[in-house]
């Protein structure tokens, strides 16, 4: 599914008001919403707009669990932390519990920092039969990588662990991911681009042949849905015709 928004900020808009609906209807059908937020630029004026007082007013943050699909390994107060992003972008606006919080820590060893992520989801999702959770927002990175899925990263085929670390050639610091597996399972995945410069990876990721081994993105095939690509019209700039679907569905 392909919902093309003319700009940055009606991309924005849309996705902020898709994520208070996803909260609401979590929270009314399961008492929770569980949401595993994406780091990097695209996703942070949907998380201003989720935390300006007329939509804030409609999401039951009381019901709110956050989690981070992805993190660069720097402390939480770094700039390039996603954590300290996401909390100046949105949590700190919001009446998020804090302890409904659920950071990727992992400033020090990575490995050990995706273990025990890896544990935390593992006890919180111990009543279900996996991690599910209700959105995972994801963005894509001009070589394709989603999350911190890089191209040929051995974490593409992880299937037992629920959490990996990873390391990209020439950044400073390390990540630790969600793997695939764990994203498919959630009841709605959304991808947010935005700019011409995604334009050409996008095509290749959606028009393209399969190769996830080079385009991580493409391994996201969510089990319960189809992922929602929200992009705006430069994005969309090389897609062929008619490809974007009609405005206004949830996923
Ligand atoms: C990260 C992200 C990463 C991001 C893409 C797109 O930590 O960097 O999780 O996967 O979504 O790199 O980044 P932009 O939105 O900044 O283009």
């Amino acid at each position: 599914m392909i919902r093309v928004e003319p700009d940055r900020e009606a991309l924005a808009r849309t996705a902020a008001e898709l994520i208070a609906a996803c909260a609401r209807d979590a929270v009314r059908a399961r008492g929770r919403f569980t949401v595993a937020v994406a780091g990097g630029g695209t996703p942070l004026p949907a998380y201003r707009s989720l935390a300006s007082p007329a939509l804030a007013g409609t999401v039951p943050w009381p019901g709110v669990h956050v989690f981070w699909g992805d993190e660069r390994c720097v402390p939480p107060d770094d700039p390039s932390s996603n954590e300290r992003a996401v909390r100046e972008a949105l949590l700190d606006r919001v009446p998020v519990p804090a302890d409904h919080i659920h950071p990727i820590r992992c400033a020090g060893d990575p490995a050990r920092a995706a273990l025990a992520y890896d544990a935390l989801l593992r006890s919180f999702f111990a009543d279900g039969d996996g991690p599910t959770f209700d959105l995972v927002l994801l963005g894509l990175g001009e070589n394709g990588h989603t999350a911190s899925l890089f191209p040929g990263d051995p974490a593409l085929q992880e299937t037992s662990r629920w959490v990996v670390p990873a390391r990209v050639a020439g950044q400073a610091f390390a990540r630790v991911t969600l793997t695939a597996g764990v994203l498919n399972r959630a009841r709605a995945v959304v991808f947010l681009v935005s700019g011409s410069a995604k334009a050409g990876v996008l095509r290749q990721v959606l028009e393209g042949p399969r190769r996830p081994e080079r385009l991580p993105a493409q391994l996201i095939r969510p089990r319960f849905t189809q992922p929602l690509w929200l992009i705006d019209a430069e994005a969309a700039s090389q897609l062929s015709d008619g490809k974007d679907s009609r405005r206004g569905d949830r996923p």
